[in-house]
């Protein structure tokens, strides 16, 4: 296979060193793989997702890299695999984790990024970070637009577009500036056929996905706005998003925010961590894109180029316009979550549809209650 190579923007050979090492991957060997993790060292290990475990390690020039170990890999033939990775690995922009590498020897499965220093947007708002206070709003809105131009580029501008299907709060990591990077676009593509991923991944997403997607399955730009408007309002008010109000009495973050909303109280939104220190103007902007991103109807939402474009504040009109929009004016005529539709969600994975009944429930309940 000759998939060592340079992925060159523009005139390769110009490159500086720097910028060489910037957009090259290669294949690494099993060996290699083994010695910079130690033998995927428990202690090494960053945490667990829906298509394996992650390891930092240290390669022989001291470069730090992240090597997720893939722990089903499809019936895929070893040349899909590759193919893929090549196609993911060509992605390369600012606020995209950008692959290094792939390893594949016998039935191991190994995919290796750049390490980053700072770990994922979640340790910071629920994890190991939440107790340093690193997020200012400053950061916070850095990393809402820079997140909001990674998934641009994948919808807009990368050949073949690609839809992330996974966009959440550890999927958004951090560098050594706290410019975002997004993880993890196009891993669906990967593993089309892993069972256990999709139960895990459905599981763990569940309060990021969109009502349509996880009724038919079906992946489309629009789910990915939905996950988007979640993490946002995750971002501004460091809410989870879903909270447990009871043992059996759950909500999600829009449905707490929206009421806040309408009735402009956008204080009680605010992360309280943040101690009243943030642009109200754009806290303002952050949360109603938010709610217009997360609405049950997806030929409402916005694209992510419209998005970007309200949060950069680039289109007063528009974010005008929002605000008197019918959903998330004072007198709302449609409800953002959709609590009937979502109780007749259907799932597969019966875990999955429990917990998602479990939610519609919960919501329902919440309604009738206040
Ligand atoms: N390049 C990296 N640098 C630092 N931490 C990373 C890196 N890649 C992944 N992580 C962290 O490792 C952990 C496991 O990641 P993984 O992607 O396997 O799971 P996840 O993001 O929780 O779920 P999913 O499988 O749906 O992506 C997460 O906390 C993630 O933020
Ligand atoms: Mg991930």
């Amino acid at each position: 296979m000759s998939f060592f190579g340079w992925i060159c923007c523009g005139n390769g050979s110009n490159l500086k060193e720097n910028e060489k090492k910037r957009v090259s991957w290669r294949i690494f060997s099993l060996k290699e793989l083994h010695a910079a993790t130690n033998n995927f060292n428990y202690d090494n290990k960053l945490g667990e997702g829906g298509f394996g475990s992650v390891y930092w390690g240290q390669l022989w020039d001291g470069s730090q890299i992240a090597v997720k170990r893939l722990k089903v890999w499809s019936t895929k033939a070893d040349m899909e695999f590759a193919v893929e990775v090549e196609i993911l690995g060509r992605v390369r922009h600012k606020n995209l984790l950008s692959l290094r590498g792939y390893c594949a020897e016998g039935q191991e499965r190994l995919i290796v990024y750049d390490y980053m220093p700072n770990l994922s947007l979640l340790s910071h708002l629920h994890g190991q970070h939440s107790a340093e206070y690193l997020l200012d709003w400053e950061r916070r809105i850095k990393i809402a637009i820079g997140s909001a131009e990674g998934i641009a580029y994948l919808h807009h501008h990368a050949t073949p577009h690609i839809i992330h299907r996974d966009i959440k709060a550890s999927n958004v990591l951090l560098d050594s500036n706290f410019e975002a990077q997004v993880a993890d676009f196009g891993f669906a593509k990967l593993i089309p056929d892993g069972a256990t991923h999709v139960t895990t991944r459905v599981k763990g997403t569940l309060g990021y996905l969109a009502p349509e997607y996880a009724m038919l399955g079906k992946a489309k730009e629009s789910c990915d706005v939905y996950s988007f408007g979640v993490l946002l309002l995750e971002l501004a008010s460091g809410k989870k998003p879903i909270e447990k109000l009871s043992a059996n009495m759950k909500r999600t973050i829009t449905d707490w925010a929206q009421p806040l909303v309408r009735e402009g109280r956008f204080d009680v939104v605010a992360d309280p961590k943040l101690s009243g220190k943030y642009i109200k103007e754009e806290l303002k902007r952050v949360v109603l894109v938010a709610l217009v991103c997360a609405q049950s109807r997806p030929e409402k939402r916005p694209t992510m180029l419209e998005v970007l474009e309200l949060l950069k504040g680039d289109s007063k009109e528009k974010l005008s316009a929002l605000e008197n929009d019918e959903m998330l004016g004072p007198n709302p005529a449609i409800s953002l979550s959709g609590a009937e539709e979502s109780s007749e969600f259907i799932l597969e994975e019966k875990d999955s549809k429990e917990e998602l009944k479990e939610v519609a429930v919960s919501g329902k309940e919440e309604m009738h209650g206040s």
